[in-house]
C-alpha cells in the first residue's frame, strides 16, 4: 500500500474512533473496553491528574508521556494529539502564560478537542489539523514536544523526527511514548490492516527508531522505560501461531543541541 492510502486508512479509523467516543488504549484494551479510569492508571496516569480532565477526552495512548519537565509559560505541541488527553494535562503545568499546540490529521478528533477546551474555558491550547510529517508549526518555536502513540503509524517516522527537530528550540526537548519492535513481526500480521490501523505492523525496530531520533539530530536519547504491549486479541484473531511478543511500548526522551 503506498503512503497516502495507509494515511487515508489511519485517517477514516481514528475519525470513526473520535465519533464513537471509544475510551481505551491499545489495540486488545479497544476489543474488550475497560473501566476508563483503570484503563489510564495502568498507563501510568496517576488518579489526581486524572481529575483535571475533560469528560469527552479519552487517551489512546501506548504509555504514560512524562509531563514533569514542562515548565510554566512553556510552549508545547503534541504529535497526534486525538482527543487531547496529554494537551490538557499539559495544560495545567504551562499555565495561562504557556501554550499547547495539538496536531492530529483528523478533522474529527480535532473538533472533539476543541470542543473540550471551548467547554472548559481553556485559553492556552490550539488544535491544528495536519499532518506531523510536515508541521504547520514555525521553526524553533516549541520548548517541548511530546507524542503518545502516533509515531508508529507514520509511513515516514525519520521525516517525523526532522521535523520535530526543526520546531524545536535549542534545549528544548523530546518526549515520546510508542510502539517498537524486538524482531520482525510474521507476515499475517504485518499485512493486517487492522494491524496497521492498531499500532502495530507500522511500527520499526527499535534500534531503527532510536538510530532515526539520532541522525535528526537529537542528543541524549535515553529510553527510560520500555515494558510489553500485549497484541494478544489480534493474535488470537488472525491464529498467528508464531508470535512470541516482539512488541514493546517505550518512553524516549531526546534533547535538541
Ligand atoms: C493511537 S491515536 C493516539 C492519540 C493521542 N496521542 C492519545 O494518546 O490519545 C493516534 C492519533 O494520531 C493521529 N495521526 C496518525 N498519523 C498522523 C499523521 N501522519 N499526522 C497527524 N496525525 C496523525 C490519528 O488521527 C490519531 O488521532
Amino acid at each position: 500500500m503506498d503512503e497516502i492510502k495507509i494515511k487515508e486508512k489511519v485517517r477514516k479509523y481514528y475519525a470513526q474512533i473520535a465519533k464513537k467516543q471509544r475510551s481505551c488504549c491499545s489495540i486488545s484494551c479497544r476489543q474488550n473496553p475497560v473501566d476508563r479510569e483503570k484503563g489510564y492508571e495502568k498507563l501510568g496516569y496517576a488518579e489526581e491528574e486524572l481529575k483535571s480532565l475533560p469528560e469527552d477526552v479519552f487517551s489512546l495512548g501506548c504509555g504514560k508521556v512524562e509531563l514533569v519537565s514542562i515548565k510554566e509559560g512553556g510552549t508545547v505541541l503534541d504529535l497526534g494529539s486525538g482527543s487531547g488527553f496529554d494537551c490538557f494535562l499539559a495544560s495545567k503545568r504551562v499555565g495561562e502564560d504557556g501554550k499547547i499546540i495539538g496536531v492530529d490529521m483528523a478533522p474529527e478528533m480535532i473538533n472533539r478537542a476543541r470542543e473540550a477546551a471551548r467547554k472548559g474555558n481553556y485559553k492556552n491550547m490550539d488544535f491544528i489539523l495536519g499532518d506531523i510529517e510536515k508541521l504547520p508549526v514555525a521553526d524553533n518555536s516549541v520548548d517541548v514536544v511530546i507524542s503518545n502513540c502516533v509515531i508508529n503509524l507514520s509511513p515516514n517516522k525519520k521525516r517525523v523526527f526532522d521535523e520535530a527537530f526543526r520546531v524545536i528550540k535549542s534545549c528544548g526537548r523530546l518526549m515520546i511514548s510508542d510502539i517498537v519492535l524486538l524482531s520482525e513481526l510474521p507476515k499475517v500480521i504485518r499485512e493486517s490492516e487492522l494491524a496497521y490501523v492498531g499500532c502495530i505492523s507500522g511500527a520499526a525496530l527499535k534500534e531503527e527508531y532510536l538510530e532515526m531520533i539520532k541522525s535528526s539530530g537529537f542528543k541524549d536519547i535515553e529510553v527510560v522505560e520500555e515494558i510489553q504491549f500485549s497484541i494478544n486479541s489480534l493474535v488470537d484473531e488472525l491464529y498467528v501461531k508464531e508470535y512470541e511478543g516482539s512488541t514493546v511500548s517505550i518512553k524516549i526522551y531526546g534533547i535538541k543541541p
